[in-house]
């Protein structure tokens, strides 16, 4: 009896360490990937590295910018990143419109900023939502400055659905998309409007030959993690064609990562592995450094007219070869027409 049980604990230690393993290599790979041989982040040519880094906060990457005036729209506002990112743009005196799956959470949210917020409901999954959010934003008739696409899922352990999407990639980029269609046209009548796509540096994790076009129900070796990487490349690639799209036009779009911050993201990790966070890289972010690269995105002077670019730790980084794909950036971007086709009637951007 005695002897068996050591031998199952064993095993799960064994089987615990192997995935610590691969969680520890894939962070590995993540890091080499974005950096040159020398260890430093890999940057895009002409545009500019201001003084921020991993350390600075959402407060110090604002401070002495002037937000009076604009209307910024913040979705997923009702925890981590996002509710940190809502209370300091409503801070520095923008209009922030911030976003909950339900209204009563958003409300809360809201209230608990100090400046002039908006509070909203958003459900990603449901496209009904969706336009509905962005119909109630339209009737607001005010130009959009920003549109952080913050909210998000990650890694969902069982397999799930929306109209036989895998449910991450509905949620975290076909939501977003959606919900960015029927409102450009109002970040067009901004001065010089931002689209802010919150993505990840997980991105790294999608299929190494990038968005499985074939797969995208992901009911072929569902992977949470994979899916989730998909989701997030994804999130990188709207944001690049949207930027081509938006050429000629003041507005711009970026995408980003805001770092490994602990927040209530890592809920559906599996518990035995201590989740994602011990095992890849340690949450020495705090949520006030966690936003500051939005923020900083959606508000440096020094970025106006500088789009179509990824960014973490508040400086432009190139993240992975599939997520500057261009090729994969306008195919995604007519998959996700089609798959939205009875929702995006009259507004899309096209
Ligand atoms: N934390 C990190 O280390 C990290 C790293 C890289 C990228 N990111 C990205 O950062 C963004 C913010 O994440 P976070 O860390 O702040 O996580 P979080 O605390 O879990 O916040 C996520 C937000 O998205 C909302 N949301 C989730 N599913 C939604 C849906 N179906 N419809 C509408 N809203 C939905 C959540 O609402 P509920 O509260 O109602 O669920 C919440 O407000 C995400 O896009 C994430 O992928 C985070």
């Amino acid at each position: 009896m005695w002897t068996r049980r050591r031998l199952i604990a064993g095993i799960g230690v064994g089987l615990c360490a192997a995935a610590v393993g691969l969680y520890a290599e894939r962070a590995r790979r993540w890091r080499a990937a974005s950096a040159d041989r020398a260890g430093n982040p890999v940057r895009p040519a002409g545009v500019p590295v201001g003084p921020f880094d991993a350390s600075s906060t959402a407060e110090e990457v604002t401070r002495g910018v002037d937000l009076s005036g604009k209307t910024m729209l913040v979705t997923g506002v009702t925890s981590g990143i996002g509710l940190e990112t809502m209370r300091v743009l409503a801070l520095r005196g923008a209009h922030v419109i911030g976003t909950g799956r339900t209204l009563d959470r958003a409300r809360a949210a809201c209230a608990s900023a100090r400046g002039r917020t908006t509070p909203l409901m958003l459900e990603l999954t449901d496209y009904s939502s969706v336009v509905a959010c962005a119909e109630a934003v339209r009737a607001l008739s005010l130009p959009i400055d920003v549109l952080v696409c913050n909210a998000g899922v990650m890694a969902l352990q069982t397999h799930e659905q929306v109209d036989g999407v895998e449910k991450q990639f509905a949620t975290n980029h076909l939501g977003h998309f959606l919900l960015v269609s029927h409102l450009i046209d109002r970040v067009n009548d901004a001065t010089q409007g931002r689209v802010v796509v919150v993505s990840s540096l997980a991105l790294q994790w999608a299929a190494p030959a990038g968005i499985e076009w074939d797969n995208l129900s992901g009911s072929r070796d569902y992977d949470p993690n994979r899916a989730y990487g998909q989701s997030k490349l994804a999130n990188a690639l709207f944001s690049l064609e949207l930027s081509r799209r938006l050429s000629g036009t003041r507005a711009t779009s970026n995408a980003l990562h805001p770092g490994v911050v602990d927040t209530r993201l890592f809920r559906h990790m599996p518990r035995s592995l201590g989740g994602f966070r011990g095992a890849v890289s340690p949450p020495k972010r705090t949520v006030e450094q966690g936003a500051a690269t939005s923020c900083y995105v959606a508000t440096a002077p020094a970025l106006v007219g500088v789009t179509g670019h990824f960014f973490a730790d508040c400086n432009p980084v190139i993240p992975d070869r599939r997520a500057v794909d261009r090729e994969a950036a306008a195919r995604l971007w007519t998959v996700s027409e089609q798959l939205l086709k009875p929702y995006l009637r009259g507004r899309a951007n096209s």
